[in-house]
């Protein structure tokens, strides 16, 4: 789909690039020629991530940075780190790292609240900010893609505190592409429906009954592949169609359209019954 050096001499930070959708990128990314730095908090997770990523990258060195990006100064230490390291900053930033997890809303602590926004929301402002202060003072062009969901227009129901951030991300992108434009910098997003991580799965998809349902809500009948939105990644972050800035993309085979909010489905369960599954799968429980 794309030539092989498309993304040669670029240095690409993934955040929560250990697993997951964020691993399936930064493969694609190195793939394509691109030194990568993934960013997360478990270092054992960065440490397999870089293995598989050096794996499709041709050997290519990967460097990894344990840190949680709920922490502004750890944040910015990190991308100081990367340019002592690198002998530049990253050309292309991905704000992937994530947290959910299911919830009646009048369950739901303030702790939870608190650990889900920060991921998402604080988490892609304090990588956006630390890197865009450099490239504005450096006056050199930058990329951002933001990893939302589909639910940031509609809102979802149980997943409040994700939806919640993930709307402010949107925002977020909107915003700062016209703002930033006047420095080369472009700010897009992609929106994915359901795609099978462990990550996801455990938190929001947990038995295979909830899985089926799931896949009979998306039109196109299956769920998404990791290599499709690690492709639409690479073409938004890519040099060749610079004028695309403030887009979200969704990927989803039509799922949003087919009914907004993925687990809005659950109003039509038992609620005190619901409640007792979501209380189980609570961490301790
Ligand atoms: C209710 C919960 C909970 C649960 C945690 N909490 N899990 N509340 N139900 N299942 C509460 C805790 O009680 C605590 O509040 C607070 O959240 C923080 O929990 P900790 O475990 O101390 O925090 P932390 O280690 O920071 O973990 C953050 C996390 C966790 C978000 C809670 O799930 C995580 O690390 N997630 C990272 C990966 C992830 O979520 N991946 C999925 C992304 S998928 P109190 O008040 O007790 O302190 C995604 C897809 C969307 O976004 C669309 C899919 C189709
Ligand atoms: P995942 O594997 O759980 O990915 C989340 C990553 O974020 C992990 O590598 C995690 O590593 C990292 N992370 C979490 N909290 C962090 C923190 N405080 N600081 C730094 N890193 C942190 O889940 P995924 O499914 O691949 O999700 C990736 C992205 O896609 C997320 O933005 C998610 O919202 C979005 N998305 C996924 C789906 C789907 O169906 N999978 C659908 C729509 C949107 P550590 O825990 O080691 O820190």
């Amino acid at each position: 789909m794309f030539q092989a050096d498309l993304l040669a001499n670029k240095i690409v930070c993934v955040t929560g690039g250990g697993s997951g959708l964020g691993l399936a990128m930064a493969k694609r990314f190195a793939e394509l020629g691109a030194r990568l730095v993934i960013l997360g908090r478990t270092p054992e997770r960065l440490a397999a991530g870089a293995h598989a990523i050096t794996a499709a990258g041709n050997g290519r060195e990967v460097t990894t940075l344990a840190c949680d990006v709920r922490d502004y100064n750890a944040v910015a230490q990190a991308f100081e780190a990367i340019e002592q390291k690198l002998g530049a900053a990253p050309d292309i930033l991905v704000n992937n790292a994530a947290g959910n997890f299911l919830a009646a809303t009048e369950e739901l602590s303030p702790g939870g609240f608190d650990a889900v926004m920060k991921i998402v929301m604080y988490g892609t402002f304090n990588c956006t900010q630390a890197l865009g202060k450099r490239w504005i003072a450096a006056q050199r062009p930058g990329s951002i893609l933001n990893i939302v969901t589909t639910y940031a227009w509609t809102g979802s129901a149980f997943v409040l505190p994700s939806a919640c951030a993930k709307a402010g991300v949107l925002a977020l992108t909107r915003s700062l592409a016209v703002e930033w434009a006047t420095y080369g910098i472009r700010v897009n997003a992609i929106a994915p429906g359901p795609f099978p991580t462990e990550g996801a799965w455990k938190r929001l998809i947990p038995t295979k009954d909830l899985e089926e349902k799931a896949r009979q809500r998306i039109p196109a009948g299956r769920f998404g592949e990791h290599h499709e939105l690690a492709n639409l990644a690479v073409f938004l972050v890519a040099g060749g169609a610079e004028f695309i800035t403030g887009e979200c993309v969704t990927i989803d085979g039509a799922e949003a359209l087919a009914g907004a909010g993925q687990f809005s489905q659950f109003i039509h369960m038992d609620r005190a019954q619901l409640k007792g599954f979501l209380r189980m799968m609570k961490p301790g429980k």
